[in-house]
């Protein structure tokens, strides 16, 4: 591998072989989204407990300190909203050129494996990992669903996973599921796992996460359960623990009240 994409990779991915990412470009389809409607409000208390921020160049440039910035994913792929006809329906947003300029540490793009605009999204992806390897820098693929959720089964994640490391992307963000080693078995690059809506509890999330890590993921890619919990900065130091500490749930849930 080229050393600019190793460099970038080991931003991202810690020396224990894990990693956790913040996500906060919901915006860029959900508008100001509960508890995001301030990003940096947001982000500032939290950034301590993250190891690379995913976000838009929009929220980078205007809430992000280029001073002393964790590691960035750039978010590039959108122009769909919430109230649009089909959330599937995402083009590249932004160039070559911006990504570099932005010094970003890997780009995130997501894919809508199954539905109408799977060949587009596809070729998305496929057109940013050309462009992206001439610069090494690594594309992480995001196995989206829209508001389909019920998809996130183990037979159609291994399905995405699978298809979207073939497309060359050098990291896979997907969703929990039961079963969740058939997803990584199937993938050769790693699986970082994604959060979907916010769980009843917080022992939930460290549950699914420990699952998702014992059954091969190397980390998660996890923002609303962490944001918009009462207690967000607890439960990241408990979602910390379990990435970076090998912390049980239980455990989690110690340094979670602690
Ligand atoms: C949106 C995304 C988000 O980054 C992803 O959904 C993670 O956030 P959450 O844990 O809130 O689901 O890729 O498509």
């Amino acid at each position: 591998m080229d050393w600019g994409k190793q460099n970038r990779l080991s931003q991202l991915i810690k020396p224990d072989g894990r990693c956790y990412f913040l996500p906060i470009d919901h915006g860029y389809f959900q508008g100001p989204t509960h508890c995001l409607e301030k990003p940096q409000k947001t982000i500032e208390p939290l950034a301590p407990y993250a190891d690379a921020l995913f976000v838009t160049r929009g929220v980078l440039r205007s809430c992000i300190r280029p001073a002393d910035s964790l590691p960035i994913i750039l978010r590039v792929s959108g122009c769909t909203s919430v109230i649009g006809e089909d959330l599937a329906n995402e083009a590249l947003t932004t160039s070559i050129e911006e990504i570099i300029r932005l010094n970003a540490a890997a780009v995130g793009i997501s894919v809508f494996i199954g539905s109408k605009y799977e060949h587009q999204t596809l070729n998305n992806l496929a057109t940013l990992v050309n462009e992206c390897e001439k610069y090494g820098i690594p594309v992480m693929a995001v196995t989206a669903v829209g508001k389909e959720l019920e998809k996130r089964d183990a037979r159609y994640l291994a399905l995405c996973c699978r298809i979207c490391a073939e497309l060359g992307a050098s990291v896979v963000k997907t969703y929990w599921c039961e079963d969740f080693h058939k997803v990584t078995e199937g993938c050769p690059v790693p699986v970082v796992i994604a959060g979907g809506p916010k769980c009843e509890t917080e022992l939930e999330v460290f549950e699914f996460v420990y699952d998702g890590l014992q059954k091969g993921a190397i980390g998660v890619n996890l923002g609303r359960n962490v944001w918009q919990a009462k207690n967000p900065v607890g439960v990241m130091k408990g979602l910390r623990a379990v990435i970076h500490e090998n912390a049980t749930p239980k455990e989690a849930l110690q340094v979670f009240k602690g």
